[in-house]
C-alpha cells in the first residue's frame, strides 16, 4: 500500500519458519547459469564489505531522492545530497517508481538515470538497477505506446499480440534507459469484487500462464543471460494467490488450500520461470495468517528450490514493514526484516527510508541472518544487473530508439484494442451501424481518456490520462471521426465528479439525455467505472451505480434501441438493465486507442474476435468461476427433496459473439487411451459460415469424469486463434500431454488417474480414456 498504515502495538505470535521439504535438486535449472556471469558474481562477494551487500537488498523510491524545490521550478530534479546518502552513503543498489507521481517525458527519464548510474558506478562500482509499473504499455512514459489492459489481452487469446505488446513496451522502456519492469501481472483474476481484476489476465490459470510466458518472451528476448538492448527483465507478479482475498477488497486475508495454490495459483510462475523469467515480486497479502513475505515454504522452497530457479525475488511496497505495522506477526522492523530475508526475500522495496540497511546488518552481526543467506540474495541481485549488461552499460543512447511512440507500434496498439473488445449482445443485428444513423452517445464513460486506460497509466489512480493522452481519441472523438460529428449527440446525463473518489458522480441530468434521444436512431450508453488503482479501488456493491442504471432506464423507455458499452476495470453487476439494451459490448479498458477500436468495430469495419477471460455475475451472491465443482450447478433431484443448485451468471468464460458465425466439426483425438507422458494432438475444422471475414478463438477444454477429489466442472488447456475469411475451412490442431490433465490430490501431490475423459471444443466432443494413474512424488509435473 502507498500509504502506511499506522503502527499499532504489534503482538508478537512468532513465525513458523517451515522446514521445506529438502528437495534433492535433480531438476535442471530453470535458467541455464552462465559461467563468466557467475566467476563475476564471486568476485564481488569476495570484496564487498557487509554494508555494501546490504545496499544492493535495498530499493528505495525515487522520492526520496528528489529535490521537490527545485523541481517545482524546473520539473523533476534529483537532489545531489539525497544521492550522497542513499547511494554514497548506505551503497543502495536500487530505485524505482515515477518521480512527482506523474508520466515524464523519456528524455527526462534517461538523463535521470544517467546521474542515478554515475552516482552509482563512482560510489559502488556497481550498477544501479532502476524499476517502474510499465504494465499496459509505457505507463510512466509520455508520448509512448499504451496498450490495453491484462484483461483485455487475455480477451484476445492471442499470445502473439501479447509478445509484441510486451516487445514494445520493452524497447520503449529501454528508451528511457530504464532496464525492469513490474510485469506482467499473472494473478488469477477469480474475484470480480477485487479492484485488481484488470490488471492481469483473467481468472484462468493457463490463460495467465500462455499470456505471461508470451509477455516475458516480449520483454526479455530469448536469452535470459543476455538481455539485448531492446529488452528488459521481466518481474512477474503478484507472487501467489492474491486474486482471490476473502473479502473481496485489496490487500486482505485469502483462504487458499495447498492443493489449489499448486495447481492453480502457482502454475503462471512456474511456466514463466521455466521459460526465463528473471525475477518476482511477492503478493502483499497473508493465507491461511501467513503473510506471503514471511512464507519460506513458497518463496525459498516452491520458488528457489524446487525450481532451481537462481532469479530474484523483491517485495511489494513496504511489505516487510507490513509484517510488523499491519500483519503483527513480528515486534519490530527490525524482526520483520530478520523475518522476510530468512524466508527468502532477496530485495526490499523499502521504500521511504534506509532502516532496512542498518537494522539488516545488526541482524547479521547477531548472527540472526545468516551471511550464507545475504551472499545468496546479493549474489541473485548482481546476477540481475550482469543479465541485463548494466556493468557494461549502465545507461545508454537513446537517441537510436527511433521507433519510440511510432505508427508501427500504434498499429499494434490498435489491433489489440479491437481484439479485445467483446461483443456481448446483438438483438436484431443492432450493430454494425452504418453511417448515416444519428447517435446519442451517452454515459459518464462517453468523453474520457481516463476511462479508456483505467490505473497505471500516466499516474498510479489514472487520474491524469485526460491530460496526458490528448492525442488520443475518447469514444466521442472516435464516433465522431467515424459517423461525422453531426451525427453524434452528445449528453452525458451522468458525469464523475472531476474531483475527489473516483465512485463519485455529479448530480445526474438524466432527462437532457432523454430529451436529446428524440433527435438520434439509436442510442449509445458508455457505463462502467471511472479509474482507480489498488486499494483505493476496494467496494462496497458490485452492482453498477444507481445513476447509470437509471440513466439507461430512462432511455429505454424511449423506444430507441440501446447499446450498452461497458468500461470497467471489473464486471459491475447490470441484470437490470441488460434486459434493456439490443447491443452490448464489453471494452473492459482498452487504452489509448480503445475509442478508435470501437468505432471500427461498431461500424463493422473490424470484426469481433474477443472472448470473456472471467465469468461475468448476474447476482452478487452467485460470484463464480468457469472451473466450478460440480455440485455448484445441479440438476433437480428426485423424491421429495428435489432441491436443485442453479448457477446463474451473466456471461460465461470463454463466450463471445462476432458478425460472422464459425461452425466446428470433426474434432478428432489421435490417441483416444493415453497415459501421463503421451502427447496428444487433437483436431478440429472450423469454418467461417457467415458473411464476413473474421477470427476466432478455438478453445479447447478438458472434463475429467470420475477423480479422487472432486474434479473441476471443466478446464481450459489450449487456445488457438484462427483467422478465416468467409466460407473458408481450417484444420486447427492443438496438441496437449497426458500430463496436463493431472490435477493436485488431497495429499498435495500430483495425480493422474486412470479413467474417463472428455475433450471439448465449440459444440464437439471427444471421449478419451487414461489407461494408468500416475502419482507424482516430485513436487511439480
Ligand atoms: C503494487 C505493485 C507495484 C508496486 C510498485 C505496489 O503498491 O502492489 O503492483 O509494482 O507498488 O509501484
Amino acid at each position: 500500500m502507498k500509504n502506511l498504515m499506522k503502527t499499532a502495538a504489534a503482538f508478537l505470535l512468532g513465525i513458523q519458519v517451515c522446514a521445506c521439504s529438502q528437495v534433492e535438486n535433480k531438476v535442471s535449472p530453470a535458467i541455464p547459469s552462465d559461467p563468466e556471469i557467475e566467476a563475476n558474481i564471486r568476485q564481488w562477494l569476495k570484496k564487498m564489505t557487509l554494508e555494501e551487500k546490504i545496499g544492493q537488498m535495498c530499493e528505495i523510491t525515487i522520492d526520496v531522492v528528489t529535490d521537490f524545490e527545485a523541481s517545482k521550478k524546473n520539473g523533476f530534479t534529483l537532489s545531489e545530497a539525497k544521492l550522497d546518502t542513499v547511494i554514497g552513503k548506505y551503497k543502495v543498489g536500487s530505485l524505482l517508481n515515477v518521480p512527482m507521481g506523474i508520466a515524464q517525458k523519456k528524455e527526462k527519464w534517461a538523463e535521470a538515470i544517467r546521474i542515478i548510474q554515475d552516482k552509482s558506478m563512482k560510489e559502488i562500482g556497481i550498477p544501479c538497477i532502476y524499476g517502474v509499473d510499465q504494465i499496459h504499455g509505457t505507463t510512466y512514459t509520455l508520448d509512448g505506446t499504451m496498450f490495453p489492459q491484462g484483461i483485455n489481452m487475455a480477451a484476445s487469446f492471442n499470445r502473439e499480440l501479447t509478445r509484441k505488446g510486451a516487445e514494445i513496451s520493452a524497447y520503449e522502456t529501454r528508451a528511457c534507459c530504464i532496464p525492469w519492469t513490474y510485469a506482467p501481472v499473472v494473478d488469477l483474476g477469480r474475484d470480480p469484487r477485487w479492484p485488481r481484476m484488470w490488471e492481469n489476465y483473467g481468472e484462468d490459470c493457463y490463460v495467465n500462464a500462455e499470456m505471461g510466458k508470451a509477455a516475458v518472451a516480449g520483454f526479455q528476448g530469448n536469452d535470459p543471460n543476455h538481455i539485448g538492448e531492446y529488452n528488459i527483465a521481466a518481474c512477474m507478479k503478484h507472487y501467489m494467490g492474491y486474486g482471490v482475498p476473502v473479502s473481496g477488497k485489496d490487500r486482505t486475508p485469502s483462504s487458499i488450500s495447498r492443493t489449489e495454490m499448486r495447481e492453480k495459483h502457482f502454475a503462471p510462475f512456474m511456466e514463466a520461470v521455466r521459460n526465463g523469467a528473471l525475477s518476482v515480486m511477492v503478493n502483499s497479502g497473508v493465507n491461511e495468517g501467513m503473510p506471503f513475505h514471511a512464507n519460506r515454504e513458497l518463496l525459498t522452497g516452491w520458488l528457489k528450490e524446487e525450481l532451481n530457479w537462481d532469479g530474484m525475488i523483491v517485495t511489494d511496497w513496504a511489505d516487510i514493514n507490513n509484517l510488523c505495522t499491519r500483519d503483527h506477526i513480528a515486534a519490530s522492523k527490525k524482526e520483520a526484516i530478520k523475518i522476510a530475508i530468512n524466508a527468502g526475500i532477496d530485495m526490499s522495496m523499502v521504500p521511504y527510508e534506509v532502516s532496512f540497511c542498518t537494522c539488516l546488518k545488526e541482524l547479521v552481526e547477531e548472527g540472526e541472518v545468516p551471511m550464507s543467506r545475504i551472499d545468496d540474495a546479493v549474489a541473485r541481485v548482481l546476477r540481475l544487473k550482469y543479465r541485463l549488461g548494466l556493468f557494461e552499460n549502465p545507461y545508454w543512447d537513446i537517441r537510436k530508439y527511433d521507433k519510440f511512440g511510432s505508427e508501427e507500434f500504434a498499429k499494434v496498439a490498435l489491433q489489440a484494442a479491437e481484439e479485445s473488445e467483446i461483443l456481448l449482445k446483438n438483438e436484431n443485428n443492432v450493430l454494425p451501424l452504418v453511417p448515416g444513423k444519428k447517435i446519442l452517445l451517452t454515459g459518464p464513460n462517453a468523453n474520457s481518456m481516463r476511462c479508456l486506460n483505467g490505473g497505471w497509466s500516466y499516474s498510479w489512480q489514472g487520474d491524469q490520462a485526460d491530460n496526458c493522452a490528448g492525442a488520443y481519441n475518447t469514444i466521442y472523438e472516435s464516433l465522431c471521426n467515424k459517423y461525422g460529428k453531426e451525427n453524434i449527440i452528445y449528453e452525458p446525463g451522468v458525469t464523475y465528479a472531476a474531483s475527489g473518489n473516483w465512485w463519485e458522480e455529479n448530480t445526474p441530468e438524466i432527462s437532457k439525455a432523454v430529451a436529446a434521444a428524440s433527435r438520434a436512431d439509436v442510442i449509445v450508453a458508455c457505463i462502467g467505472e471511472n479509474s482507480y488503482c489498488e486499494t483505493p479501488g476496494n467496494l462496497t456493491d458490485l452492482t453498477l451505480s444507481a445513476n447509470q442504471r437509471n440513466l439507461v432506464k430512462a432511455l429505454s423507455q424511449t423506444g430507441k434501441p440501446v447499446i450498452l458499452v461497458l468500461n470497467q476495470g471489473r464486471p459491475r453487476i447490470i441484470s437490470d438493465i441488460e434486459p434493456l439494451a439490443e447491443g452490448i459490448i464489453n471494452i473492459m479498458l482498452p487504452g489509448n486507442y480503445g475509442g478508435d477500436a470501437l468505432a471500427n468495430l461498431m461500424a463493422g469495419d473490424a470484426n469481433f474476435s474477443a472472448r470473456m477471460p472471467f465469468t461475468y455475475p448476474k447476482y452478487a451472491n452467485a460470484l463464480a468461476t468457469y472451473d466450478y465443482k460440480p455440485c455448484e450447478s445441479m440438476g433437480q433431484m428426485n423424491g421429495n427433496y428435489n432441491y436443485d443448485s442453479v448457477m446463474d451468471v451473466q456471461w460465461p468464460f470463454g463466450y463471445g459473439l462476432s458478425y460472422t458465425a464459425y461452425q466446428y466439426a470433426n474434432l478428432k483425438v489421435d490417441k483416444p487411451t493415453f497415459t501421463a507422458s503421451d502427447e496428444i494432438t487433437v483436431s478440429v475444422d472450423v469454418t467461417n459460415v457467415g458473411k464476413m471475414a473474421g477470427k476466432e478463438p478455438v478453445l479447447l477444454y478438458s472434463q475429467d469424469l470420475v477423480a479422487s477429489t472432486t474434479p473441476d466442472n471443466i478446464r481450459l488447456r489450449n487456445f488457438e486463434k484462427v483467422a478465416l475469411q468467409p466460407n473458408e475451412t481450417r484444420t486447427v490442431t492443438m496438441t496437449i500431454r497426458g500430463s496436463d490433465l493431472a490435477f493436485v490430490g488431497y495429499d498435495g501431490k500430483w495425480r493422474l488417474e486412470a479413467g474417463d475423459f472428455k475433450l471439448r471444443c465449440g459444440d464437439q466432443s471427444a471421449d478419451l480414456k487414461c489407461s494408468e494413474t500416475k502419482v507424482w512424488e516430485t513436487p511439480n509435473r
